[in-house]
């Protein structure tokens, strides 16, 4: 069964200003996704749907709690009862800062699955993760996290690698298992706040690399904490069934995600909702039913790219079947089309090559 994903995105505004943000600071625009608007549209949505899917529906932004308590009130009974018949999650990507108890009843009881954003410790995270005056933001998450723990709430935590972490891996895994965070280590690619600030964040390939095979030994070999990677478990599971479940490396992204912005555009993926990278959208839902946009899709250049990779040289590659050329905006920002495949290749198969060897060496995969 597919997972089919709709971001949708009630707001780009945020009240954090990390460096290294993909989304400018222009693009954190103060406009909300009108409640009649959202009902709409996950009705038009729910009309595509086919029962060999589960449908995500992601809220995410810009800082989606802005979106406020009344709005998701009505919107999750909404969805609960416009939804009974099709299998469906309903997840939020959120800086936590916002969370109040109110919030937390309300994932309880719709069952939300919670992604939080957190770089590590406070010496690590406060470099770059910070309030609009300059002031980390760790305080306020740690003890925001600590309660939401507290009250039954399970969340997963992404962090974004930059220079920050390096020569620091040992400190931020221990971190993480000291206060029980399941996590993931994704790359920074660079777009909006992240270009401005690209000198002082920017990774090399091989920085990256010996950072996230560092942090994977630390996880594969630790018998005595029991953290959840989920990343490191998709690239693993993929390794073993040649069956890919990370949108970013899966065959054509374009079939299982899309984005609405707050202004109704509809987007290849929430990267694409920067103000530069706005004149991608496919339509915009004030205007049109979302099944025209949905013809609109599969004759764009996004959509063709899986072509375009599969007669490229990556289907002579040892590690196609896991990665299809990796993400499809990883591949926008390396070339400016559409055809090309990721900036990350070589660490890639560097990466999938390391984990590999371990699942040999411990006998969970075949030599
Ligand atoms: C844009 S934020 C929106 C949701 C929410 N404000 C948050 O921070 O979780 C979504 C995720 O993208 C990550 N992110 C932002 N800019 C990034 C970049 N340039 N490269 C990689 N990840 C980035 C954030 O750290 C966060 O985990
Ligand atoms: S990463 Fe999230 S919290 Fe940070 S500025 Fe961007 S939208 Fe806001
Ligand atoms: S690792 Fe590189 S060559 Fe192989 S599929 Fe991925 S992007 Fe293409």
């Amino acid at each position: 069964m597919t997972t089919m994903i709709f971001i949708i995105k009630p707001t780009l505004a945020c009240n954090f200003r990390c460096k290294y943000c993909y989304l400018s600071a222009e693009s954190k625009v103060t406009t909300y996704m009108d409640l009649e608007f959202a009902k709409r549209i996950l009705l038009e949505i729910k009309e595509q749907y086919n029962s060999h899917q589960k449908l995500e529906i992601l809220w995410h932004g810009g800082e989606p709690l802005l979106w406020g308590i009344e709005n998701y009130r009505i919107i999750f009974e909404f969805i609960d009862k416009e939804f009974t018949d099709v299998r469906h999650v309903i997840s939020m990507q959120t800086n936590l800062s916002l969370i109040t108890d109110e919030f937390i009843d309300l994932f309880l009881k719709y069952n939300v699955s919670v992604g939080i954003s957190l770089d590590g410790p406070q010496n690590i995270n406060d470099s770059e993760r910070v309030f609009p005056n300059g002031r980390g933001t760790f305080n306020t998450v740690l003890s925001k996290l600590r309660h939401c723990k507290e009250r039954g709430l399970h969340m997963g935590c992404i962090i974004v690698a930059t220079k920050k972490h390096i020569g620091r891996i040992p400190e931020l895994y221990n971190f993480m298992c000291d206060n029980g965070i399941n996590f993931k280590m994704n790359p920074l690619f660079i777009s909006g706040e992240a270009k401005r600030n690209e000198s002082e964040l920017g990774l090399t390939i091989d920085e990256y690399v010996t950072m996230t095979t560092e942090l994977f030994d630390l996880w594969f070999y630790d018998k005595k904490n029991k953290i959840n990677n989920s990343k490191f478990i998709d690239i693993a599971s993929g390794l073993l069934t040649r069956k890919m479940s990370l949108c970013s490396l899966g065959e054509n992204c374009q079939e299982h995600v899309i984005c609405v912005a707050p202004n109704g555009d509809v987007l290849p993926c929430g990267r694409f909702c920067d103000s530069e990278l706005m004149h991608f959208s496919y339509g915009n839902l004030h205007n049109e039913h979302y099944c025209d946009v949905l013809k609109r899709i599969k004759e764009s250049k996004a959509y063709k790219r899986a072509d375009f990779i599969k007669n490229s040289n990556c289907s002579k590659c040892k590690y196609f079947n896991i990665c299809h050329g990796g993400c499809l905006h990883d591949g926008y920002i390396n070339s400016g089309d559409f055809e090309s495949k990721t900036f990350m290749c070589s660490a890639n198969k560097k990466i999938f090559s390391h984990i590999e060897s371990r699942l040999k060496e411990t006998g969970l995969m075949q030599i």
